[in-house]
């Protein structure tokens, strides 16, 4: 850490730059300094496959801030999206490991509304252009090779994955690749990806590339079928004692499941953890002590319910990182909406970002 970070992150210009913290300072100078959050710069957009949900590459150049991933991991991107607050998505990372100061890629699918620039997928895919600017979170994630890849152990892999589930599977591939197993350390990796269609297949060059290499992968495509046991068992007799990583559309993941039912070698993508946990029935009022403000809860985060009320408390990354929206919760019990963890705890630190009450509430705001 350079001094001038040691500077930026400490207390003392905490105090000195509250209640916006000090990145909201250097980010009017340059949009990519940052002393604690991760912001990116679009560098390049890349089109995988067209259609109604078309899917793009978009290689990322985040700032210092970044610690950089393990292959496997997703990282939460916000956006500001045309006409609306901030909104935050999960995305996997695609590109191998990364170390801090490396670009990334996300390899995202275009969902939601038809409208350019309605979702934040949307935005991504289709709206996204060189030199714009994303918030990130830190990767996250467990979904990875417990292994480090300069291990050299011959145990096989085996990746089973559907439509887009394929960019976690990918990372760990390409980093598999990159840091020196192929075929060196006699590991056999086989790679099976269920696409709708071949016009669907994303990374459909590279993957033909890696097939035709000479590096123990068995790349194996299908195009419009579902997964079956069945031809898992043909093409890997032993899968059930082979460690398996799976990631796919719930249907599938759901037959994989079933497939590994007396085994303890799966692994299935934890992706949805760290979505916005929907906050269940809303019920009670809150209150806010400080503008005497009060409304029944609607089960949004704090934040968007204290804003609805005309309130404007200070916020940041509006994705539970920078810490700028930390408020003092009186009583009441609240969920985190990116663990879904609830607390009761009285006079607790929380922020407002990512709380929504249960039941009554009361905050200082
Ligand atoms: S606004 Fe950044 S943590 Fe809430």
């Amino acid at each position: 850490m350079s001094f001038a970070g040691t500077i930026l992150r400490s207390r003392a210009m905490a105090a000195l730059t509250s209640p916006h913290g000090v990145d909201r300072y250097l980010e009017q100078i340059n949009p990519m300094w940052a002393a604690r959050e991760v912001r990116a710069q679009v560098l390049s957009v890349h089109r995988e496959t067209g259609g109604e949900h078309p899917v793009a590459t978009i290689t990322l150049q985040p700032t210092s801030t970044w610690r950089g991933h393990r292959a496997g991991q997703y990282v939460q991107v916000g956006v500001d999206l045309p006409g609306s607050r901030r909104t935050t998505r999960c995305f996997t990372i695609s590109s191998a490991a990364s170390l801090p100061g490396e670009t990334i890629t996300l390899t995202v699918r275009a969902q939601g509304e038809a409208r350019p620039g309605q979702s934040v997928s949307r935005w991504l895919v289709e709206r996204a252009q060189p030199g714009d600017l994303v918030h990130l979170s830190q990767a996250e994630g467990d979904f990875v090779l417990e292994e480090s890849p300069a291990t050299p152990t011959n145990n096989h892999l085996l990746f089973v994955t559907g439509g887009s589930g394929i960019t976690p599977a990918m990372s760990i591939l390409r980093t598999l690749l990159r840091d020196g197993y192929d075929g060196r350390a006699g590991r056999r990796v086989t790679f099976l990806h269920y696409a709708r269609s071949a016009e669907d297949q994303i990374f459909a060059d590279e993957l033909a590339e890696i097939a035709a290499g000479d590096n123990d992968v068995d790349v194996v495509l299908r195009h419009g079928s579902v997964f079956s046991e069945f031809e898992l068992r043909r093409l890997v007799p032993a899968y059930a004692e082979t460690d398996t990583w799976a990631c796919g559309p719930a249907p599938m993941l759901d037959l994989v499941r079933e497939a590994y039912a007396d085994s303890t070698r799966l692994r299935t993508e934890l992706f949805n953890v760290a979505s916005v946990v929907p906050s269940g029935a809303a019920e009670g009022d809150v209150a806010f002590s400080r503008s005497g403000e009060q409304a029944a809860n609607t089960g949004a985060t704090l934040l968007e319910q204290a804003e609805a009320l005309g309130l404007r408390p200070t916020s940041g990354c509006r994705m539970g990182i920078c810490f700028s929206c930390t408020a003092t919760k009186s009583s009441g019990t609240v969920r985190n909406v990116l663990t879904g963890e609830e607390s009761s705890l009285p006079d607790e630190e929380i922020r407002v970002c990512v709380t929504s009450p249960v039941g009554d509430c009361v905050v200082d705001l």
